[in-house]
């Protein structure tokens, strides 16, 4: 039986998922939702089903068994959970909401509800964290090391803090999320923040420069990086272990022993491909656990990037109990 899928938002990673669902045999879109319409007009003529302005209308007149939430991070209202409360399972992109309260609420919705859940962490179904995850099982992590040195992104919300929350919650949360998957949860964050070079950028307020220092519960210690200076450079993390160490991004991966080296060839992307099959198979079997980050997961990856801009505002070392 097929898992008839609808969206909200179809933007630019919604028309990415959409390309992977349709190679998905039991995965079926059957409905597309957008504040503009002809997005959703335009995708519906490419995959087949029904256009709406409104989420609410295709949550009510469209039978749908999940949906996906492709928003921009301050527009993420009621749409998670009235879809809920429908008993619609759930996928939503990162970074989950601009604030903890609004994902709190939805948390709660989505636990009571008792749906699958899946945050779209697609970096944790890359072979490269594969990899990371196996050399580093039994080793005492030390440090963490990751950057995210992009350029800046052309939709017109990603500049502007309040609707972004910045690089650090919107693309760094990546590099946060593996090193939270490599190395466990985060205690306390400390962080700087600038905007430094881009300031003529047209309406920019988000920093173009950062980095957040991370204690984690294990006493693991750590520091990303962020910069959307163009060019930008590359993103991955290290990961410094008592035998090994691990170098990866979403291309490569090196291994480090006393031994020597070993590194392995590019695999092409297909994360984002493996996490929509994973939520496909979970929704059609009712067990979720192939998927890598539950919305609760996410949270948690959410609220290091508020921390650290909490400290970048601040001055001071933020604990993540009290965020
Ligand atoms: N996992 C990844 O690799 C990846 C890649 C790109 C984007 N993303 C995430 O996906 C989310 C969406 O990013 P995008 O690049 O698709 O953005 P986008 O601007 O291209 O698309 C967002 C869509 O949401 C629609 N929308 C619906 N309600 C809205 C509202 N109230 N206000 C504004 N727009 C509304 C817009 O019309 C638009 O079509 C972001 O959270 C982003 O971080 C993830």
């Amino acid at each position: 039986m097929s898992v008839r899928i609808g969206f909200v938002g179809c933007g630019g990673i919604a028309n990415a998922h959409m390309r992977n669902l349709a190679r998905i045999e039991d995965a079926e879109m059957v409905a597309f939702s957008d504040i503009v319409l002809e997005k959703a007009e335009t995708a519906a003529s490419e995959y087949g089903g029904a256009a709406f302005e409104d989420f609410r209308e295709m949550y009510d007149s469209v039978e749908m068994d999940a949906v996906y939430v492709c928003l921009p991070p301050f527009a993420h209202e009621d749409q998670e959970i009235l879809a809920v409360q429908a008993g619609l399972n759930l996928f939503v992109e990162k970074p989950l909401a601009i604030n903890m309260e609004k994902a709190r609420e939805i948390e709660a919705a989505v636990e009571e509800a008792g749906v699958i859940s899946c945050a779209a962490y697609h970096w944790r179904y890359h072979d490269t964290a594969d990899w990371a995850r196996e050399a580093l099982e039994g080793d005492t992590i030390g440090m963490v090391l990751g950057w995210w040195m992009g350029g800046l992104p052309g939709v017109a919300w990603w500049r502007v803090k309040d609707q972004s929350g910045g690089q650090i919650l919107e693309q760094t949360t990546h590099i946060i999320d593996m090193a939270r998957y490599l190395a466990g949860d985060v205690e306390r964050v400390s962080a700087e923040m600038a905007l430094r070079v881009m300031t003529d950028v047209e309406n920019i307020s988000v920093p173009d420069v950062g980095t957040v220092n991370l204690r984690f519960e294990s006493g693991a210690i750590g520091n990303i990086t962020n910069s959307c200076v163009p060019p930008g450079w590359k993103n991955g993390l290290v990961v410094i272990g008592d035998k090994k160490t691990v170098i990866f991004d979403q291309f490569s991966f090196e291994l480090r022993t006393q031994a020597g080296t070993e590194t392995k060839s590019w695999q092409p992307i297909a994360a984002h491909f493996r996490e929509s099959v994973a939520f496909v198979e979970a929704v059609e079997s009712g067990d979720a656990s192939g998927i890598r980050s539950d919305y609760s997961d996410g949270v948690k990856s959410l609220a290091v990037s508020l921390a650290a801009n909490r400290s970048a505002e601040t001055g001071e070392p933020v604990m993540l109990s009290d965020v």
